[in-house]
């Protein structure tokens, strides 16, 4: 079969495995050359051996490959939900992905590990655990938490919890791109409920994190000083009424707030927990987002033209090497600021002389939008150079490619 791109909505439904090979060779390679640049510090108190939930793309692949190939050449064991290729189609970007860093990873000699299944789940969490004791010495130094979800199971009723993207206490009308149709949409969205804020600060705050910390420390699985690190996003003012202010927001503070009972967790090991709050990026969750893309097109051009731009991997080799082993360096709630370049004043005045301009005839010129859909297409393995995408590739070879 040829695969070309198949996008419905802002969701792509397949994805080029051997782009999606590409694409990890592309983030070990940018690791690798920011270490040659001497971009980032060598530090003894670099993670050796990390668990990543949510390891398969986005952020959490990112956070991988940068403790990987970067100096501090960390074994890691990465859980995620993705899908191989069958009968009914090619598989899932993350699938790839997670094969690819594992062949690159063997190549290196270090030790990795997949389990692809539901982080939620016990069964998961017991395989988590018996990895830890045969492969990484019966402990780990370091748990990402990088999942990113829209529904989580509610294991006394036997049903899901559900997010819903939506504003507080409002009404938010405001455009968003349409990948698939390469156009911008006016919206309008109502203000979430009580049971869908309920449900939101259940599936993305920091209850399963807690959970999964306290799982591990219970089954003595985790090293003296062992650190974690989660995601969060703030944004400026205009992306506030959909995200900060919104449900997410408050499952983010939820997240954050979640720190302090982790913290306690880990005070006998000497741990610490980390909320890193990261920038606004594509990724699959990401253009999920009603409302925050518009900001999305005009931010990559405003970063690009101020030679800031940085994906999910230059964001992850400044956190993990140049932010997080500096102590002192957190805000004033305890937060490490890797938005630090997208928030600055020189951002975020050129988004503001741009953003109120954006409409759906001009989002082209104005926005980036030819980079915003490119790096879209390349989170799921298309439009990368030397990849043969006239290539006719048999189901049988995929079947082969093991994670
Ligand atoms: P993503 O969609 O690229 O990756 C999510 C990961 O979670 C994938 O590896 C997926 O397989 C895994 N996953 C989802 N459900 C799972 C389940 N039930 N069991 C096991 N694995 C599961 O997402 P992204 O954007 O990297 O988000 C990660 C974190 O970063 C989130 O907390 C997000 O809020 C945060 N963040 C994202 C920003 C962005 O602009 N994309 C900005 C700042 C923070």
């Amino acid at each position: 079969m040829i695969i070309q791109p198949q996008i419905q909505g802002v969701v792509a439904r397949n994805c080029h495995p051997y782009g999606c090979q590409a694409s990890v060779r592309d983030q070990i390679e940018t690791v690798r050359a920011l270490v040659q640049t001497n971009e980032i510090a060598t530090k003894d108190s670099t993670p050796k051996r990390v668990l990543i939930l949510g390891a398969s793309s986005g952020f959490g692949l990112a956070s991988r490959i940068a403790l990987m190939f970067g100096p501090a050449a960390a074994s890691t064991i990465g859980v995620s939900f993705e899908r191989g290729p069958s009968e009914k189609g090619v598989g899932s970007a993350g699938w790839y992905n997670n094969v690819f860093v594992k062949q690159e990873a063997d190549a290196a000699g270090l030790t990795t590990t997949n389990i692809i299944g539901d982080a939620f789940s016990n069964d998961v969490r017991q395989q988590v655990a018996e990895t830890i004791r045969s492969q990484f010495g019966g402990k780990v130094d370091m748990v990402v938490y990088s999942l990113a979800t829209g529904v989580r199971p509610n294991p006394e009723k036997g049903e899901f919890w559900r997010s819903a993207i939506k504003p507080v206490g409002k009404t938010v009308s405001g455009y968003s791109i349409n990948l698939e149709n390469q156009s911008l949409d006016l919206m309008t969205l109502p203000p979430a409920t009580e049971q869908e804020i309920d449900e939101t600060v259940k599936v993305m705050g920091g209850e399963d994190w807690l959970n999964w910390m306290s799982f591990l420390s219970d089954n003595h699985l985790l090293a003296e000083g062992c650190a974690t690190v989660s995601y969060s996003y703030i944004g400026p003012k205009h992306t506030h009424d959909i995200y900060h202010g919104g449900t997410l927001g408050k499952a983010k503070i939820d997240l954050h707030q979640t720190r302090t009972a982790i913290n306690t967790l880990l005070a006998p090991l000497s741990g610490q927990a980390d909320v890193a709050v990261c920038k606004a990026l594509v990724t699959k969750a990401s253009v999920f987002i009603p409302g925050l893309t518009p900001y999305l097109l005009v931010l990559y051009k405003a970063m690009k033209a101020q030679g800031l731009h940085e994906q999910c991997i230059e964001q992850m080799v400044r956190l993990f090497y140049q932010k997080w082993p500096n102590k002192d360096d957190r805000d004033e709630d305890g937060l490490i600021r890797v938005d630090d370049w997208e928030l600055s004043d020189d951002v975020q005045h050129a988004v503001n002389d741009i953003l109120p301009l954006l409409n759906p005839e001009n989002f082209r010129e104005l926005g980036d939008f030819d980079g915003v859909y490119q790096e879209f297409l390349q989170l799921n393995g298309f439009e990368f150079d030397g990849v043969d995408y006239q290539a006719d590739i048999s189901l049988d070879a995929l079947k082969a490619l093991l994670p």
